[in-house]
């Protein structure tokens, strides 16, 4: 019997991460493992899951990254300190562990990118799911941030005052939109942020992965900043849940 690994969600039509484990697994010739999509519309589901024998873990999107917490024995720190849960992991005592590789990804991916970071200041647009494993990154990472939100109750600033209050634009020079602002189909989508402030001394870093410039990164880069999209951390929190997996 090949080991288990899959997907939970509601729905999965668009799911990335069975079209990657079905590349990798053939790339590195593992025949021993199969990756499947659990569209389920309820979590309670999730127990006949948890019933087959040769579950090893899996991933979980959208709408149950908050709700498979009540279902695990434990948590690792990632998602601990993000407070929701992407990667499942069955262990040898059938002890179930949450971790959280958005965390993890988007660390790396960053790191990597701008491997000086000190001294940088972020402005984080949006305060939804995908933003608190950015928050907490910016946390362990010892940069200081200021969330951005259409609500005034759930940022730091809204749009408005961005626009309007002096300096904070030119003082915060790392912008991380994650928002879906700009995304496929809606390309022309942008978050509202002045761009003639912007300027080569700037990075912008966009979650969205589709399509591969959104218009957030195109508007700054005319006007000299750095920008990079969401697909180097989409690449790297799937290989973080084939490692948590796995080690
Ligand atoms: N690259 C990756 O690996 C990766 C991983 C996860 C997510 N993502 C991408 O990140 C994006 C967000 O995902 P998510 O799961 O965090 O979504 P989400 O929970 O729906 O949150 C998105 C946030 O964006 C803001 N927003 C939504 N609609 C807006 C609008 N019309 N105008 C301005 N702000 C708006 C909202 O914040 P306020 O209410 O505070 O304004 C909302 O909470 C998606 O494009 C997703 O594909 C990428």
């Amino acid at each position: 019997m090949k080991k288990l690994y899959g997907l939970i969600g509601y729905p999965l039509s668009h799911s990335f991460s069975k079209k990657y484990f079905a590349h990798k697994f053939q790339r590195e010739r593992i025949t021993d493992s199969t990756y499947e999509l659990f569209e389920i519309d309820s979590i309670d589901q999730v127990e006949d899951l948890f019933s087959q024998p040769n579950l090893q873990g899996f991933n979980v999107t959208i709408p149950y990254k908050n709700k498979i917490m009540g279902f695990m024995d434990d948590f690792d720190h990632s998602a601990k300190k993000v407070g929701a849960v992407n990667v499942v992991k069955i262990n040898h005592n059938g002890k179930k562990t949450g971790f959280n590789s958005d965390y993890y990804g988007f660390k790396n991916s960053l790191e990597n990118w701008m491997p000086n970071m000190k001294g940088y200041r972020a402005l984080i647009l949006g305060t939804g799911g995908a933003s608190k494993a950015v928050v907490t990154v910016l946390q362990d990472l010892s940069i200081p941030f200021l969330k951005i939100s259409r609500d005034a109750a759930k940022g730091d600033l809204t749009y408005d005052e961005l626009r309007t209050g002096p300096d904070v634009l030119q003082e915060h020079p790392l912008i991380i939109n994650t928002t879906p602002l700009g995304m496929s189909p809606n390309i022309d989508a942008m978050p509202d942020v002045d761009f003639t402030k912007i300027n080569e001394k700037f990075l912008l870093y966009d979650l969205i992965y589709n399509p591969a410039e959104t218009r957030f990164m195109s508007e700054g880069r005319k006007m000299g900043a750095r920008t990079k999209n969401g697909l180097e951390m989409l690449e790297l929190q799937a290989e973080k849940s084939w490692e948590i997996w796995n080690s």
